[in-house]
């Protein structure tokens, strides 16, 4: 066994989450998909283990799911250049004039990223002959650049309408987006800054624009705004907010100014979407992890993961009995889920452990036990849903505990907690369950979701993977992704305990990475 491999074994891993061999890891770039392969570039300090000299790594998948490493595809020209964030574009037309006939329309990628240099932020392009592997810049770089310090994180996409390649890039510390227009992906005009709204916190960062659908019209769609904060989020730190509105080919707009949170955890910022898809849906990804603590985390030789894909659309989501909110619904994309798809599984398997299980909700102030299980592997999701007793109506307030733990006793908790207006999801992340001795001062202990009681039952989806919990709540209506640190062993038992609630376990699967 070579020292990688074992550096590789011994480390703890998520199992169906994305991590670097070795180095620093954070935002997501070049999510493009092409000839049946979805590529995932990512910041990568491969040299240390926090954010330093960035470059952008490499990884490629069949099912969004197993990931397989590459080399370095973009690497800067010297130590004191950082190639920053960004993204990748198919120009199959060849309308740079970067490719020559003989390279494979689907084989055509562009990466457009910022070089950090010198104090100044501009925007380069790189194109690629063999399909995303390596890159070579372009011989007039840069292809954008206005004399900024905090210019940056180019997102293109081709707008199909006005027939021109469209980049959002941010101006970080103005608060705005600025918009541009290109027919080459090499000269660009400007069309627009979208002043944003929301919160602004110290700076923008990682825009991205994307046309969803609708959940239950396909052919409805709207277009999206994902903004990146940090730090300033309303919880500490990074987060994604994201504007719903119109794009007319030159300038974005708001359908409101109301703040829309696309995951409510501490541990998803940066969020990108994928170029091109397999199935003409809209899949994402966020670096499950922020910049207030994300360097400091527990860690060995490499630091950090990705959250799971996810696939977007959009939903009206009631916020109480008048009043929806048409907001971005995310479901992650699991083995199991692009099993059914029909998709390529690349031999993982996923066992379901048990069927089902019913709980009657209890009358007495009393928290039971009433569900256990061990696990092989430390990578789980189960699905529950729950309500509270209508048989009691003294119960104002109705708890269900999920407790996840390791052999050692330690574990990340998991409360549910209902009353008339709606329910908590709490996280006890803290060092006196999770047994960690690594302590930050801006980790909180407890994290806390709400959502709105506008239904009868919640329907939950939580997957646990090593060190990463992501909870989606009613149909993927609300997400809520956040990291605990176990200290001395992974997790591998589910117990649930109950007052109050009733409710249904059901789908226990592992999942194997
Ligand atoms: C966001 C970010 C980007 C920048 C990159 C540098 O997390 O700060 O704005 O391009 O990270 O690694």
């Amino acid at each position: 066994m070579t020292l990688e491999d074992r550096e590789e074994k011994e480390d703890r891993r998520p199992l169906v989450h994305f991590t670097p061999r070795k180095g620093f890891m954070n935002d997501p770039n070049g999510l493009v998909y092409s000839k049946g392969i979805w590529h995932l570039y990512f910041q990568l300090s491969d040299q240390q283990m926090v954010a330093g000299h960035p470059e952008w790594g490499h990884a490629t998948s069949r099912d969004l799911t197993h990931w397989t490493r590459h080399g370095k595809a973009i690497i800067a020209p010297s130590e004191k250049v950082s190639i920053f964030s960004g993204c990748c574009v198919i120009d199959s037309h060849n309308t740079s004039g970067l490719f020559t006939e003989t390279t494979d329309l689907e084989d055509r990628l562009v990466a457009v990223y910022t070089l950090h240099a010198d104090g100044l932020e501009t925007q380069c392009i790189a194109y690629s002959n063999d399909g995303g592997y390596t890159f070579t810049p372009y011989g007039d770089n840069p292809i954008l650049d206005i004399n900024c310090a905090d210019f940056r994180d180019p997102k293109v996409i081709w707008h199909e309408p006005s027939n021109q390649w469209i980049m959002l890039v941010a101006k970080c510390r103005q608060f705005q987006i600025g918009f541009y227009g290109s027919p080459d992906l090499k000269t660009w005009q400007h069309l627009s800054d979208f002043e944003g709204g929301g919160v602004r916190g110290y700076q923008y960062e990682m825009p991205n624009l994307m046309q969803v659908p609708f959940d239950d019209d396909p052919l409805h769609k709207k277009w999206v705004l994902l903004l990146s904060i940090s730090p300033g989020a309303p919880l500490g730190g990074s987060f994604t907010q994201y504007f719903i509105g119109d794009f007319d080919g030159t300038r974005f707009s708001s359908l409101d100014n109301y703040l829309r949170t696309a995951d409510l955890g501490k541990d998803w910022y940066a969020a990108q979407t994928w170029f091109s898809s397999s199935d003409d849906q809209v899949y994402g990804i966020g670096w499950a992890s922020n910049w207030q603590y994300g360097q400091k985390v527990p860690a060995r030789t490499y630091r950090s993961a990705m959250s799971l894909p996810r696939k977007f659309t959009l939903r009206e989501v009631s916020l109480n009995d008048v009043t929806s909110s048409l907001s971005l619904i995310m479901r992650p994309v699991l083995p199991r889920i692009s099993q059914s798809n029909g998709a390529t599984s690349n031999g993982s398997s996923t066992s379901e452990l048990d069927g089902s299980i019913t709980i009657n909700g209890s009358d007495q102030l009393r928290i039971d036990s009433v569900y256990n299980k061990s696990m092989k592997n430390s990578a789980f999701e189960f699905k529950l849903t729950i309500s509270s007793t209508p048989s009691n109506p003294a119960v104002t307030s109705a708890t269900l505990i999920a407790e996840i733990s390791n052999a050692q006793h330690q574990s990340v908790r998991l409360s549910f907690i209902i009353d008339e207006q709606g329910m908590y999801c709490s996280v006890n992340r803290g060092s006196s369950c999770t047994g960690s001795k690594w302590e930050h001062p801006l980790y909180e202990d407890k994290v806390c979701m709400w959502i709105p009681k506008t239904q009868v039952e919640y329907d939950i989806h939580v997957i646990i993977d090593e060190y990463i919990c992501e909870i989606f709540v009613n149909e993927g209506s609300y997400a809520f992704t956040n990291t605990f640190f176990l200290e001395d062993g992974s997790p591998s038992r589910i117990s649930v305990s109950h007052d109050g609630v009733a409710a249904k376990i059901f789908n226990v699967y592992e999942l194997d990475g």
